[in-house]
């Protein structure tokens, strides 16, 4: 299993006191399977992603990934990992935009190491796919929504992780734009990457493997 995770618990302090967001929520993802997560706003999407991206520490449970257990205190290569195996596009797009297009995607390879020939010429080709090719010297903070998006997926498989979060990554698109945006993220599961996709649009939850809904703490399949 790429990913899997095992009773995975957390609880934030909110007005002095604790609010369990996660409760025990199990889940297991395999290579060429998107799969989509909903849920209300302040369910914990977000804190889902972030735990499996190693950002957040979960209170509780596990996190594998091929099947090696992911450890969240003292592990100085968790962020290593992270940076190799997952794709993180965030509800915010979290671009430099005074920095150029391509100096927003290759920052992840430039904390993995120096920037190679092929990762050089592997991001062009994802520019053009992504039809962004034309404005990877200009500053990201003149492109457009859509243009920023495509720009946020490029910096998520500049290292080719094997898994992919997208946490609403069509949230502020027109639906033509949304739609070719999700043609990409399908692309890679054909490609063999796991996508965990947290989207409400309704299209998406069709062309997913799985839906779940993210309710009380727990994934239950919609
Ligand atoms: N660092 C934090 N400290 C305290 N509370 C937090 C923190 N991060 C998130 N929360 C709380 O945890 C809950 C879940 O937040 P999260 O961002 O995961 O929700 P979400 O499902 O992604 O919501 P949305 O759909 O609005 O993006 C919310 O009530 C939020 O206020
Ligand atoms: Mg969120």
């Amino acid at each position: 299993m790429l990913l899997r995770l095992a009773d995975i618990r957390k609880e934030y302090a909110a007005a002095g006191h604790k609010k369990r967001i996660l409760d025990g929520l199990d889940l297991e993802l395999d290579r060429g399977q998107l799969v989509s997560v909903t849920g209300k706003s302040g369910c914990g999407k977000t804190t889902l992603l972030n735990i499996i991206a190693g950002i957040t520490y979960p209170d509780r449970g596990k996190v594998f990934i091929n099947d090696k257990k992911i450890g969240f205190l003292f592990d100085c290569s968790l962020s290593r990992r992270r940076n190799r195996e997952i794709g993180l596009i965030f509800q915010t797009f979290r671009l430099l935009d005074n920095e150029s297009v391509l100096s927003n995607v290759f920052l992840p390879a430039r904390i993995k190491g120096s920037i190679g020939k092929e990762t050089k010429e592997y991001v062009y080709e994802i520019l053009g796919k992504l039809r962004i090719y034309k404005y990877r010297k200009s500053r990201v903070g003149i492109l457009s929504g859509g243009q920023k998006q495509r720009v946020a997926i490029a910096r998520a498989l500049v290292n080719r992780p094997s898994i992919i979060l997208a946490d609403e990554p069509t949230a502020n698109l027109d639906k033509k734009t949304s739609v070719e945006i999700f043609d990409i993220l399908e692309e890679l599961k054909d490609e063999g990457k796991a996508l965990l996709i947290v989207t409400h649009k309704e299209y998406m939850h069709k062309r997913s493997l799985r839906v779940f809904n993210l309710e009380n703490g727990k994934l239950a399949v919609l």
